[in-house]
């Protein structure tokens, strides 16, 4: 650290930092409005009228001056208002440059900030970051005796037009001037011949007029770390990423990718194969659903690609075998909607323990059939899972909660949840169970695992149940065990053929048969799990690019890594071959570098290797890591 920083003083840069809309996201001003005016009368139409003279102030129809003024007498801002604004503002500090701390801390004797706005809220933000007092460039306001703001110090040069370039000026600065910021009055910096460079800072806000004036327009404070060879926290500038979202995956997934500074583009469809490919390039992260295949075709050209994040459950769309042979990692989102499957299928026991498909439906054709027969609680009745995973385990619970008695069988050793009662065959499940609900997984060997046989080893009105997949079940021996009645009644949510879209018509045995419900595969399908998918995917990816963490990819084998605490961490990714290891850290050997931490796993195709570094190393040492033989990918995290 020392090194780079005598390195800096050599070159004499210096760093113009402004404030509102780049240090934070937000205007102070409007901030102010809303403590200030909060409980005030007029406050629309004065927020309104200050939202004017600004705009005349930038325009130039009234002086800034003015502008500043007229604006203070509408706010009427006091003392007391300000720890308000203060606490607003720190939780506003733009996301890259919280991400950036050390930068500041690091050139603090490098960086000015530079702002039309006012000390007193200023100081108290950007000194947290390490930034001297006396390098804050802002105006001050004056105070009465109770405290109220009756004006500012009109000898500072920032309180009238052109003050940036005034106050420049004034400090004259022995270097390279470099300006970042998103307004007019940075740029006028650099056009008064003041600075080297302008950097138009577009993190919060975009103006076309400012962007057109910049030497480079800088979507985060990691690109400017990048282009001037200045980035301590991250590697690479995330703006430099380029996101793919197809199939309209939930905005929230959006909004969470591009708060963490990536260049996301969205596309309301699936890409076809050639689309893909075209697309594929430039891109190093990618979110489908599921109608977007993913070829080993498509995964040829895609030589930038780290993720592919399926916002779905299954995963059959990828190409998954040739993704792990590029060192992709794939994730997707197997638990988000666990539960409205379970609510689902509680409410289907309910329902079809009381008969009250059938009943409904006599109804809208007009008949009253109003008895008791046929109908029980579900309360004390004993319930069955074949398959105890995500889903049959939280179904345990709940029924249990309900007053049932569960039992379960599944082929893996799962612990039970509650008072479950864990069965040793499938037939100990089928033999007792009032209401039979399927959790297996969609496994080849799973199919008909429910067939005649086992049907004829259940209870004389035995309710069934299907959310898991279509063929686990063989539907005739299901249609023949209901007409004999002894299913008593059904819920069927998938089956061995599925409409591919809303136009094809449903064809099945089952259609028609009593006590029967009948829904299109939606037993996950809820707003809520939807949105639980919008949050978890792009988490997962997030993970993988800022720790390297592999935990619940589909296809990598599975490493959670801690946080990385002044080190560098080395990923590498390499053909399960014997040996690689030993290279690696005969290299780091070779090269004196000493390992704060190794992780490794490997699977029947990749072996994955986290090795954290301390932090000053020999760069040639990165070259040789990635020349190793059957490596596939190699990336540093800071
Ligand atoms: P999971 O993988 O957590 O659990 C499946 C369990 O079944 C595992 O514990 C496994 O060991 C067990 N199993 C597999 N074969 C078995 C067998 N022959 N006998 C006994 N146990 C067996 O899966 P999760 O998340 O609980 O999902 C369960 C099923 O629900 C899956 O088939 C999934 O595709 C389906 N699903 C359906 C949805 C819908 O919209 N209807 C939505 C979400 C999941």
């Amino acid at each position: 650290m020392r090194f780079i920083f005598s390195n800096l003083m050599k070159l004499n840069k210096y760093f113009v930092i402004d404030f509102d809309s780049t240090f934070t996201k937000v205007e102070a001003f409007d901030v102010l409005a809303d403590i200030s005016l909060q409980d005030h009368p007029e406050r629309e139409d004065r927020k309104k009228q200050i939202i004017q003279i600004t705009n005349q102030g930038m325009d130039g129809s009234i002086s800034f001056r003015e502008s500043l003024e007229k604006r203070l007498n509408l706010l009427a801002p006091s003392q007391h208002h300000l720890p308000a604004l203060i606490t607003k503002l720190k939780g506003s500090v733009s996301e890259s440059f919280k991400r950036n701390k050390e930068f500041f801390q690091q050139y603090s004797d490098n960086i000015y900030i530079i702002s039309n706005g006012f000390k007193e809220f200023i100081e108290p933000i950007v000194t947290e970051f390490g930034i001297k007092p006396e390098n804050i460039l802002a105006n001050e306001f004056k105070f009465d005796k109770d405290g109220k703001v009756i004006g500012f110090d009109v000898e500072n040069p920032l309180s009238a037009n052109g003050g940036k370039v005034e106050q420049l000026k004034k400090l004259n600065l022995p270097g390279d001037i470099y300006v970042i910021g998103d307004g007019y009055t940075d740029y006028e910096i650099k056009h008064a011949g003041l600075a080297n460079k302008f950097f138009a800072f577009t993190e919060n806000v975009e103006r076309e007029n400012v962007k057109s004036k910049a030497d480079h327009i800088t979507p985060s404070l990691d690109e400017f770390l990048y282009l001037n060879k200045l980035n301590t926290a991250i590697s690479y500038p995330k703006n430099r990423i380029n996101v793919l979202l197809l199939e309209n995956v939930h905005p929230i997934a959006v909004e969470l990718l591009k708060a963490e500074g990536f260049n996301v583009e969205t596309y309301h469809a699936a890409m076809t194969e050639e689309e893909l490919i075209q697309k594929i390039k430039n891109v190093s992260v990618l979110g489908i659903r599921s109608k977007t295949q993913v070829t080993a075709r498509v995964l040829e050209h895609a030589n930038r690609l780290m993720v592919i994040g399926a916002f779905c459950i299954g995963t059959n769309q990828i190409d998954l075998k040739e993704a792990t042979k590029k060192g992709i990692a794939v994730f997707n989102a197997p638990f988000s909607n666990t539960r409205s499957v379970v609510e689902l299928a509680v409410a289907e026991m309910i329902i079809l323990m009381r008969n009250i498909s059938d009943k409904s439906t006599k109804m809208h054709k007009g008949v009253w059939d109003k008895s008791a027969k046929g109908s029980f609680e579900v309360r004390g009745k004993k319930l069955g899972l074949i398959g105890y995973g995500n889903i049959g385990t939280q179904l345990s619970v709940i029924a249990e909660s309900l007053g049932m008695k569960v039992f379960y069988y599944d082929t893996e050793e799962r612990l039970s949840l509650g008072n479950a009662v864990k069965c040793k065959t499938m037939n100990e499940v089928l033999e007792q169970a009032d209401v039979i609900s399927m959790h297996v997984d969609g496994r080849k060997s799973n199919a008909n695992l429910i067939g005649t046989k086992e049907f004829s080893v259940m209870k004389q009105g035995v309710i069934f149940i299907n959310l898991s997949r279509g063929h686990v079940v063989d539907i005739q021996a299901l249609r023949e065990n209901i007409l004999s009645g002894k299913v008593a009644g059904c819920a069927i949510d998938v089956f061995p053929y599925e409409p591919v879209s809303n136009d094809e018509e449903f064809m099945s045995e089952l259609r028609g048969l009593p006590n029967t419900i009948l829904t299109p595969h939606i037993g996950g399908s809820t707003l809520e799990a939807q949105e639980n998918i919008g949050n978890f995917v792009p988490s997962k990816m997030m993970d993988y690019i800022n720790t390297g963490s592999t935990s619940n990819s589909v296809n990598f084998p599975n490493l959670t890594l801690p946080i990385l605490k002044d080190a560098h961490r080395l990923i590498h990714i390499h053909n399960n071959v014997p040996g690689i290891l030993a290279k690696i850290n005969q290299l780091l050997a070779d090269h004196g570098i000493n390992i704060v931490g190794q992780y490794l796993k490997t699977n029947e195709l990749v072996g994955y290797v986290i090795t954290d570094i301390n932090k000053h190393y020999d760069k040639e040492v990165i070259a040789k890591l990635r020349a190793i033989e059957n490596t596939i990918k190699f990336r540093v995290l800071y």
